[in-house]
């Protein structure tokens, strides 16, 4: 399950595991991104691949539509959405 960081208070995590995106630079995800050029300023990046990483782990082959709505709420300034969707789609290619 993904959280949001930034207003998850520490107290309330108790003895659950924390995956940052650091936890996840072997993930296939990663590599998907860079595949699909999946980024392009790389900010919300960390963001985007912690949600693709909590929605294909609960739903490991998600339909277009179930990324659309899985992902709701990670804003790209930059509007790489197609790219990432693929990334998402393909991430086991
Ligand atoms: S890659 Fe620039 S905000 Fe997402």
């Amino acid at each position: 399950m993904a959280v949001l960081s930034c207003i998850t208070l520490a107290h309330t995590v108790g003895p659950r595991e924390v995956t940052t995106i650091e936890g996840l630079r072997e993930h296939p995800l990663v590599h998907a991104f860079v595949r699909t050029d999946a980024l392009q300023c790389g900010f919300c990046t960390p963001g985007q691949i912690v949600s693709a990483a909590a929605l294909v782990e609960a739903n490991p082959e998600p339909t277009r539509e179930e990324i659309r709505h899985g992902m709701a709420g990670n804003l790209c300034r930059c509007g790489a959405y197609p790219n990432i969707e693929e990334a998402i789609a393909t991430w086991r290619d």
